[in-house]
């Protein structure tokens, strides 16, 4: 199985990720960090705790608190898009297990040097703990194995402004600096996630006949990401972060990756926090792209990813 830490801002899509990662044989969750992001910080480390207990692994996968602030950034929260709670206005009960003491970045370092080039990491989140964590201590980023990441724009305009999507939106600088520090990245942008990962009423209603505790509990999570999604046009619920972790499970639900220059806009007076994405095919056309950073991801099969995120929620 694929070692894995999650980072995460835990609200919505990220509960369906983890419930992925912690169930999916594929997968062996090391760890979960916890960075600024959807909803208050001590809410999603409450988030994560119950979706862990939900998911019946409580206190088998630590839970550790990181960055609460972005770089320079002020917060921008997405509440009105996941629940005030970030869990569809649930407020479910606190969880049995607790977080750990010590800090996101300091887990993350210590854990990476202790396995070097076996660990993947899933950021689902602003990049703040992972931009920390590797200025602190650049040696990380040739040891970690692999670095997924959700977010930017390729394939469709942003969600939190035209130009920029919200995780890189909150804070840019720290995505910027992720991009520069020599990590095997692979990124998924939000367009390819209301393209290829919607699922439909239809979907949802095959989910609700599922009728297990976890399907119960998806439903409710993702009930006003449902409701905000109509509001913008799309039609169900999207995926981004948990598409990353079916992908990170089950490799052929990606459709190919293109290498690509990357990198974040920190100043544009309209465009702060826009990816800005070359093609690899554009060097020697535009000089900068002549090492691509990291590689994009082209699509998604969403019936294979369908049928991945069902075979979990049947499962307890
Ligand atoms: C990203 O923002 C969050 O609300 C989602 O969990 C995802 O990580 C999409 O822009
Ligand atoms: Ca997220």
């Amino acid at each position: 199985p694929v070692r894995l830490i999650v980072d995460t801002d835990t609200a919505g899509d990220d509960v369906n990720s983890l419930l992925i990662a912690l169930l999916h044989p594929n997968i062996q969750l090391e760890a979960v960090t916890i960075s600024v992001g959807n909803v208050g910080f001590e809410q999603q480390i409450e988030n994560a705790l119950y979706t862990i207990e939900m998911a019946g692994r409580s206190g088998q996968v630590p839970v550790y608190p990181g960055c609460a602030v972005p770089l320079v950034n002020e917060w921008v929260a997405a509440d009105y898009v996941h629940g005030r709670d970030g869990m569809g206005d649930s407020f479910f009960p606190r969880a049995r297990q607790r977080p750990e003491p010590q800090h996101a970045v300091d887990a993350l370092i210590e854990r990476i040097h202790a396995a070097p080039g076996e660990l993947t990491i899933l950021a689902q989140a602003p990049l703040t703990n992972i931009a920390v964590a590797v200025t602190r201590d650049p040696s990380i980023a040739r040891k970690v194995k692999t670095l997924y990441i959700m977010g930017g724009t390729y394939f469709a305009p942003g969600n939190i402004t035209p130009a920029a999507e919200y995780n890189f939106y909150v804070d840019p600088e720290a995505a910027r600096i992720v991009f520069r520090a020599g990590f095997d990245i692979r990124l998924v942008d939000w367009g390819l996630c209301v393209r290829d990962t919607v699922l439909d009423d239809g979907d949802l209603e095959d989910i609700r006949r599922l009728d297990t505790e976890l399907a119960r509990f998806y439903l409710q999570v993702n009930r006003v990401v449902r409701q905000f999604n109509e509001t913008v046009g799309i039609r169900g619920v999207t995926h981004p972060d948990s598409i990353v972790a079916a992908m990170i499970a089950d490799p052929a639900i990606a459709r190919g990756w293109q290498p690509c220059q990357v990198d974040i806009e920190t100043r544009g007076e309209l465009t702060r926090g826009a990816s800005v994405i070359t093609p690899a095919q554009y060097a020697g056309v535009e000089k900068r792209v002549e090492r691509p950073n990291a590689q994009v991801c082209l699509g998604a099969d969403r019936e294979r990813f369908k049928a991945l995120l069902m075979d979990i929620l049947a499962r307890r």
